[in-house]
């Protein structure tokens, strides 16, 4: 049973790879889960690591219980779902078929209502779905993706090479936005591996103060680096399970609440700016971000 009438879908993009997606929608679902509310975890990214991360690898049945199997069969939720180990939380699982996925519907009226169909009638069992997406372009994974979700979060690490990855990820969702979602609401930005070094944070520092004055927010709470991010990997287990990580518990508890917080603001009729795409281009032209590093760095005394 879920716990309120909220219901909330949450798609974590980033055409940049290796930045965090999967880490934010896994550790955000389960813990979320651990919070009380009814979660589904989608793994939209055929490389599997979100379903290797939920340990469901041995739980699902590969020929009728995948996200592919869904989108080719025009599957309910309900039919593909599985029960994870941890409190609240379901899974779709992908498989390396999902590959075909762009082949296969690039030209089919149903590519962008994919994701929509499958979740047809969710509002009465979860709270909050949470849909990791591939890196790239994603085909019409991403795409589709985005034009059912209500909200959306992109993971980045901390540094100058994220940047032009905003813009571009922003003018996708823009578009969907436009075209497709008008509903499709940016909860921010989510810095998931921050480095303790002082060119990291003199990064993160400008950048943030950036992209807010182009009215793309940034997540107040910041996820550390930690090792026990590789140790999970290993188990093929969220990381905010495993014992000895308590620093990525808290930051991902605080994000978590922050996102429920933030819904429910949004949810209560107060309409934020979305963000400003002319200012991101601008700021992304006019700023060089890698003298910026240099300076702040060397403000900090550190040694090139
Ligand atoms: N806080 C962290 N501390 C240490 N390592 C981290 C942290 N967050 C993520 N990582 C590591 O960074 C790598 C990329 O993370 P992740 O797989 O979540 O990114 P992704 O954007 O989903 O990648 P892809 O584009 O391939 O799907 C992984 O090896 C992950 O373990
Ligand atoms: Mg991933």
């Amino acid at each position: 049973m879920k716990n309120s009438d909220l219901y909330a879908v949450i798609t974590c993009t980033n055409n940049k790879g290796g930045i965090g997606k999967t880490a934010s929608s896994v550790n955000l679902s389960v813990t979320l889960g651990a919070l009380g509310a009814k979660v589904l975890f989608i793994d939209g990214d055929p490389q599997g690591n979100g379903t290797k991360a939920m340990g469901v690898r041995d739980k699902f049945n590969p020929a009728t219980q995948t996200l592919w199997h869904a989108f080719r069969n025009k599957l309910s939720y309900k039919d593909v779902r599985v029960a994870s180990s941890y409190k609240n939380v379901d899974v779709i699982a992908a498989s390396t078929d999902l590959e075909d996925a762009t082949d296969v519907f690039s030209s089919s009226p149903r590519r962008l209502k994919l994701f929509k169909q499958l979740l047809q009638g969710a509002e009465q069992d979860y709270n909050y779905v949470f849909i990791d997406t591939p890196p790239a372009k994603g085909g019409v994974l991403t795409p589709a993706a985005l034009s059912a979700a209500d909200y959306y979060i992109i993971p980045s690490f901390a540094d100058s090479d994220s940047y032009d990855g905003f813009v571009k990820i922003v003018s996708v969702c823009e578009e969907i936005k436009d075209a497709e979602n008008e509903k499709l609401t940016c909860l921010g930005v989510l810095i998931t591996c921050l480095k303790k070094n002082p060119a990291s944070q003199a990064y993160l520092d400008y950048v943030t103060t950036l992209l807010k004055s182009a009215n793309l927010p940034v997540f107040p709470h910041f996820i550390a680096q930690s090792d026990s991010m590789d140790s999970a990997r290993l188990l093929g287990k969220p990381a905010v399970t495993l014992p000895n990580a308590a620093a990525l518990k808290d930051g991902y508890l605080a994000n978590a609440k922050f996102i429920v917080s933030q819904i429910k603001e949004s949810k209560a009729g107060r309409p934020k700016k979305g963000p400003d795409l002319e200012k991101l281009g601008l700021i992304k032209n006019s700023s060089p971000l890698d003298e910026m590093v240099i300076k702040e760095t060397k403000k900090l005394n550190m040694e090139f």
